[in-house]
């Protein structure tokens, strides 16, 4: 590697993750929510905006409509019926703020590990005022991390590919989670099916059942359900069966491959 590549490469705080999570909301973060979500969707909905029908199980917005990976997002705690709920890698904020809106009777939180992208949220929701903290999933399991019935990410595992940190992040939101875990992710980032198998049968994970399903929302939006309890979605076999109809992109395939190569799951005897 030539000198300057590696004086670069030596200040990047993550060598594999797709971003340095540090300067990340000055970065790119805001300019996203901004010019992706805002101008075509309601990001942050009013008081009133949505309501959740328990009959079709659907979310329904009567103001400007919400994209349809948050829509999905409210829809399975509404399906659910869950009493509480944490998004890990929260961001802005912007979902544990419209979930508390629409299910005010939830306990909703949330974590980050970068202060900027909580400051961020603050900034955008002061009513988030202690339901929020600094949390970094790929760390040690912390008893100190709250305990609730579902935990969600959204584009947060599918950026992290430091070393084997998502199979550490996968396995901690599995045991921070009494039931229910929600992945919405880019489901060509990581092979997350064949991963949490193998995080299943190496004994990595918490719960002893464990159930794969496939979401899908009203409005199109499809996220990997894990769950300790039988419900009544389609079970999800492999990462080919929810990635068909994906156009493939050979980059992230064969990096989601080199990632998972780095897993040793289990005690091989020898
Ligand atoms: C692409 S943003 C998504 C934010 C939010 N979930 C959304 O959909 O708008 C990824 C977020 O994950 C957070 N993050 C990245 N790695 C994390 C980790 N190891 N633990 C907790 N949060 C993390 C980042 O700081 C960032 O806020």
């Amino acid at each position: 590697m030539k000198l300057l590549q590696r004086l670069f490469y030596k200040k990047r705080k993550f060598y594999g993750d797709d971003f340095d999570w540090e300067n990340y909301t000055d970065d790119s973060y805001h300019r996203r929510i901004t010019s992706d979500i805002e101008s075509k969707y309601s990001a942050i909905v009013d008081q009133g905006q949505l309501h959740f029908d328990p009959v079709t199980g659907t979310v329904q917005s009567h103001g400007d409509d919400i994209h349809p990976n948050h829509l999905l997002i409210l829809e399975i705690i509404g399906q659910l019926q869950l009493k509480s709920v944490h998004e890990v890698g929260c961001g802005g904020g912007d979902h544990v703020a419209n979930a508390v809106t629409l299910y005010p009777e939830t306990k909703v939180t949330g974590g980050d590990r970068g202060a900027t992208q909580l400051d961020l949220a603050l900034q955008r929701h002061p009513e988030l005022k202690g339901k929020i903290g600094l949390q970094d999933i790929t760390m040690p399991f912390s008893h100190q991390w709250p305990n609730p019935e579902l935990v969600y990410t959204q584009a947060v595992i599918m950026h992290i590919h430091t070393a084997v940190s998502h199979l550490v992040a996968l396995s901690n939101l599995i045991r921070m989670a009494q039931n229910h875990v929600l992945l919405m992710e880019n489901i060509q980032c990581h092979n997350f099916v064949s991963d949490i198998k193998s995080l299943h049968e190496g004994g990595h994970l918490e719960w002893k059942t464990l159930n794969i399903y496939q979401v899908t929302g009203s409005t199109g939006a499809n996220a990997i359900l894990l769950s300790n309890q039988e419900l009544d979605y389609p079970v999800l076999l492999s990462d080919s069966e929810i990635r068909s109809g994906a156009k493939p992109s050979s980059r992230r395939l064969k990096r989601a491959n080199e990632d998972s190569a780095r897993g040793i799951f289990g005690f091989d005897q020898y």
